[in-house]
């Protein structure tokens, strides 16, 4: 398994480019098996998760060709030949379970096995499986596979409220609304700029969508969707992500493509801390104002609030920052794995729950750490950069699951990076 050899830095300074999101491609390219023409996503991330989901459509009889090295993902779904999604591909994943509805709502049947993914809490799928079931399909759970039918062969519009903000189970209800015969109403639906991007992509496809951006969405259903050409949202969290990598070591960086309205609440918390955004023609330029950054509390929200795919990398931040921070992850119940790393890097936290009081070190001190999960990776990468010393974080697969080429991205603002082939 391959390592991460990060060494303590000096000012990093220059540009990263921000590439397409991860999650925003991960529920736009499923959206390929509602129609028969040619869906075409650009400026789509180069990770293995998107691999990942090629195979599982492949597997479901989709085409997928990657051109210009993976930036372009062209998809046909002629007809679905195989409705099965199988326990191999989707334990890897967990955004595979975005080809329920989907499927479901073109051929009235599909069975597909209960996802993996990430170790950060117990996640299960039923908002997904209430959804569909609000719009008629009958479902059975055998074996650790979902068997769900569509009476008649087409799922009906119908009501869904959920009762809390889930974020994939929105994508399933708002695919599989699409396709549904009347109209579907979707009340607390998740706000997420992925969510308003596949929206706009549905939309292109011939979708009859209202309320994006908003928490209650309607979907008129239609008999069938066309293709269509889509460009893949900046990702939000990759551009948070090497926001803090000036807060962190000093300097000057310019995020590519970022907006403030993809950050905005991250962007407050950084501006309390003391780390100026500025947003420019490029995209978003980040330093610290002036010495060391100063101590918030942070609490994880659904968008528009506080991101909790930020909140791993916020506490590398905050580890030396003067005074206590306190965090609180309200998403997922397990998402402070990376804590006992930073931890053994000199970190003072302590976790209660699902609250955590980091008080800040002057300088945190190198050290081998373990990558628990993917944003739990690049925190012990940004942490290991604001130390003295040198940090091997190792296990870095999850790292590729979301991070294109991240040692030569920060790499070419000068940070001291390099990756190790293991066996
Ligand atoms: C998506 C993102 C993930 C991000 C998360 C929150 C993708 C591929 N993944 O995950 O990176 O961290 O949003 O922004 O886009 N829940 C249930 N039942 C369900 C579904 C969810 O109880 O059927 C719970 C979850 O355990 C969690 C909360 O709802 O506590 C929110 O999860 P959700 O928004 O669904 O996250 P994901 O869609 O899995």
């Amino acid at each position: 398994m391959d390592s991460i050899i990060v060494r303590g830095n000096g000012a990093l300074n220059g540009q990263i480019p921000i590439a397409g999101a991860k999650n925003a491609c991960l529920t736009l390219m499923p959206a390929t098996l509602l129609s028969e023409e040619p869906l075409t996503l650009t400026n789509a991330p180069r990770l293995s998760d998107i691999r990942t989901m090629t195979q599982l459509l492949r597997s479901l009889g989709a085409e997928v060709a990657a051109m210009q090295d993976g930036k372009v993902l062209a998809m046909t779904s002629h007809n679905i030949s195989n409705h099965r999604a199988d326990y191999d591909i989707v334990r890897k994943m967990r955004a595979s379970i975005l080809v329920l509805g989907p499927m479901l709502a073109r051929d009235g049947h599909a069975i597909v096995s209960l996802p993996g993914g990430c170790a950060i809490g117990a996640r299960p799928v039923d908002l997904h499986l209430q959804a569909l079931e609000a719009m008629g399909a009958e479902l059975e759970l055998k074996e650790g596979y979902v068997h769900a039918r569509a009476p008649g062969g087409r799922l009906r519009g119908g009501t869904i409220a959920f009762p809390f903000v889930s974020v994939g189970a929105t994508e399933n209800a708002l695919m599989a609304a699409t396709l549904a015969k009347g109209t579907t109403l979707i009340k607390n639906a998740a706000r997420e700029p992925e969510i308003v991007d596949l929206t706009r992509c549905l939309r292109k496809m011939g979708a009859q969508i209202s309320g994006e951006g908003t928490d209650t969405l309607t979907i008129e259903g239609v008999d069938r969707l066309n293709g269509a050409t889509h460009p893949v949202v900046t990702d939000r969290i990759e551009l948070g992500t090497y926001m803090l990598a000036p807060a962190i070591c000093g300097g000057t960086v310019e995020c590519l493509g970022g907006t403030i309205e993809l950050v905005g609440a991250f962007c407050e918390k950084l501006d309390a801390a003391g780390v100026s955004v500025e947003e420019t023609d490029l995209g978003l330029k980040v330093s610290r104002k002036n010495g060391r950054v100063r101590a918030v509390d942070v609490a994880t929200e659904p968008f528009p609030g506080f991101p909790t795919d930020l909140q791993a990398q916020m506490m590398a931040l905050l580890c030396t920052a003067e005074g206590t921070s306190v965090l609180e992850e309200k998403i997922f119940e397990n998402r402070f794995m990376h804590a006992p790393e930073l931890m053994r890097m000199g970190a003072k936290i302590e976790v209660h729950g699902g609250t955590a009081r980091v008080t800040g070190v002057e300088r945190l001190k190198g050290a081998p750490v373990m990558a628990t999960d993917l944003r739990a990776s690049v925190s012990l990468i940004l942490a290991g950069l604001a130390a003295e010393g040198e940090t091997i974080v190792n296990r870095v697969y999850h790292l590729d699951r979301g991070y294109e080429r991240v040692e030569e991205k920060l790499g070419n603002v000068g940070a001291h990076i390099e990756r190790v082939s293991g066996q």
